[in-house]
C-alpha cells in the first residue's frame, strides 16, 4: 500500500522533471537564457563577441561556422586550440548550437 503510493508520487516527480526538461530546452535562445550562456563567453570574447587582440572575434560570424568550431573544440578536433576544448566541453551540443545562433547575430 505505502509502497504503490511512493511510486505513483515518483512517477509524478519524474514527468514534471520531464516537462520542465522540455520547457528548458525550449527556452534556450530565449534572450534572458542565452545571455546568463553567453555570460561565461564575455571575459575573453567582450560582452559582444567583438573583443579581438589575441582571442578571435566571435559576432557576426555565420550560426554554421561558429557551431562547427566549438564542436570541433568540443571533441578535441582542434590541435592549436588552447582554452576552448575545456570551454566548450561544459555544453551540450544544444548549448553550443544556440551560442553559436547568439553570436552569430551580433553586429561586428
Ligand atoms: C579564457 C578565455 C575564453 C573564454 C572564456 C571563451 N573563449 Fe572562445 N576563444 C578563446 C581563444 C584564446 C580562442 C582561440 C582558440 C584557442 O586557443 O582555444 C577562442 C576561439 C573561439 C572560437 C573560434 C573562433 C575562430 O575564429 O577561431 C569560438 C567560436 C569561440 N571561441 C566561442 C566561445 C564561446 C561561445 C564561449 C563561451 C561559451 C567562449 N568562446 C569562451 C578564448 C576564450
Amino acid at each position: 500500500m505505502k509502497i504503490k503510493k511512493l511510486s505513483r508520487y515518483w512517477l509524478l516527480a519524474a514527468s514534471a522533471g520531464f516537462i520542465l526538461g522540455t520547457a528548458q530546452a525550449e527556452n534556450l535562445s530565449d534572450s534572458l537564457q542565452i545571455k546568463v550562456l553567453s555570460a561565461a563567453c564575455a571575459n575573453c570574447h567582450g560582452t559582444d563577441g567583438n573583443q579581438g587582440g589575441a582571442v578571435p572575434v566571435i559576432a557576426g560570424r555565420p550560426a554554421g561556422v561558429l557551431e562547427s568550431q566549438l564542436l570541433a573544440f568540443k571533441r578535441g578536433e582542434d590541435p592549436k586550440a588552447t582554452v576552448m576544448p575545456r570551454h566548450a566541453a561544459g555544453y551540450t551540443d544544444d548549448e553550443l548550437a544556440a551560442l553559436a545562433n547568439y553570436f552569430s547575430k551580433l553586429g561586428r
